[in-house]
């Protein structure tokens, strides 16, 4: 069986997207807050967007959680385990919670519950890309990049079996 990509968002699509997102988000996060980035999907949108919101002066700081659902397959198992916790930093903080997808929503309903726990104050979150016909649990991302279909995707940080992270643009991946 062969594997194709299809692009579906350019490099360039991506780029101003992301530009716009952090003139969304930046007036609404108090200085101090913690952006957390879901490991390892979010890790290039966490790089760009991160320095788009340096643009408009917010004093910042960045960790990461390393969460699990996926496995291998292309289906969310429902079941989401804490690979790495992120540090004690988020106590009585402001965080933003960035991911990659928002699929079924089991993983950030994870993570909110579990910045919660940790006594975070205010959480918001924000994904790249959004497939809302793919939920299984309520949840809207606080800001969205990109509203997609019931599709497959890998590139600029997300993956297929950790294969397709590198791409710098995102596509469809057929079978
Ligand atoms: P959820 O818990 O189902 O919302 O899953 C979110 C996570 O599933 C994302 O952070 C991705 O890691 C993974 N995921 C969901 N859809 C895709 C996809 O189309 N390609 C690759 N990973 C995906
Ligand atoms: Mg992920």
């Amino acid at each position: 069986m062969s594997i194709a990509i299809t692009p579906l968002i350019t490099e360039e699509q991506i780029r101003a997207r992301v530009v716009a997102l952090a003139a969304e988000i930046a007036p609404r996060l108090l200085p101090g807050t913690v952006v957390v980035a879901l490991l390892k999907g979010a890790f290039v949108f966490a790089a760009d967007l991160l320095r788009e919101l340096a643009r408009h002066n917010l004093d910042l700081n960045l960790d990461f959680m390393v969460l699990s659902s996926y496995g291998n397959d292309t289906r969310s198992s429902g079941r989401v385990l804490i690979n790495l916790d992120c540090q004690k930093l988020v106590e009585n903080r402001d965080v933003l919670l960035l991911d990659d997808i928002l699929d079924s929503g089991n993983t950030l309903t994870f993570a909110v519950n579990h910045m919660r726990f940790k006594g975070a104050e205010r959480i918001s979150t924000c994904v790249l890309l959004d497939k809302p016909s793919r939920r299984q649990t309520y949840f809207q991302a606080d800001f969205v990049g990109f509203t997609i279909e019931d599709l497959f995707v890998v590139g600029y940080g997300i993956d297929y079996a950790e294969r397709f992270r590198e791409l710098p643009f995102i596509g469809h991946l057929t079978e």
